[in-house]
């Protein structure tokens, strides 16, 4: 199966509805520009909510690094992402008896509407994003991922068109770029 992916890096955008979306749109147009990773935008592929979870498993087995990418909906993601989690992570493949993710990466990308001084002890929302993101660390944790530090794009209503255009390049030099993590 590997042989059918040309990258390293698979990017799961997890985003309900792309077309009005700001941040996620232009951050989503940017790899996709660029060409270096595999882009699956989640909703698109599954607009019943159906997920192949054979499908979705050898697309993970293909790639070396996952990124997560949704906006930040009540502190966590939108609901497909975790349905995609019930579905696709499966007993005695990810973990108890199989070790399919086992050494690949996690990388999350998110947008906030809430800026970073928010997310803070005494802040806004109380509590940090890494808080705030402990179930993807500790999931990434149980199946054998890497977690690495997220990319976040937070304040978004304070984002401008410039910022924007920095946040899509940097976002995807990020994905691309960032050195494997060594263990
Ligand atoms: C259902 C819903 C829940 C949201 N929950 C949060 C939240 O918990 N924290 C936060 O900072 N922003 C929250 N927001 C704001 C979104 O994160 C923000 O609209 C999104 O990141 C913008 O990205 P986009 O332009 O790609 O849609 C929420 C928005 C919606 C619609």
């Amino acid at each position: 199966m590997s042989d059918n992916y040309q990258n390293d890096v698979l990017v799961i955008v997890a985003h309900p509805d792309l077309q009005t979306s700001r941040i996620n749109k232009r951050l989503t147009e940017e790899l996709e520009r660029r060409g270096a990773v595999t882009v699956h935008r989640l909703y698109d592929v599954y607009p019943d909510e159906k997920i192949d979870v054979v499908q979705e498993q050898a697309l993970l087995d293909a790639h070396k690094r996952i990124v997560l990418q949704f906006p930040f909906y009540w502190y966590s993601s939108p609901s497909l992402l975790k349905k995609y989690f019930d579905a696709v992570l499966q007993r005695g493949w990810a973990y108890n008896g199989g070790n399919h993710l086992k050494g690949k990466e996690l990388v999350l990308a998110i947008s906030s509407g809430g800026s970073e001084s928010m997310y803070q002890a005494g802040g806004f929302h109380h509590f940090t994003y890494s808080e705030l993101l402990r179930p993807f660390q500790a999931t990434a944790n149980r199946v054998g991922m890497i977690y690495r530090p997220p990319y976040i794009v937070s304040g978004i209503r304070e984002v401008t068109d410039e910022q924007l255009e920095r946040h899509a390049a940097a976002y995807a030099d990020y994905v691309q770029n960032l050195p494997y993590a060594t263990v």
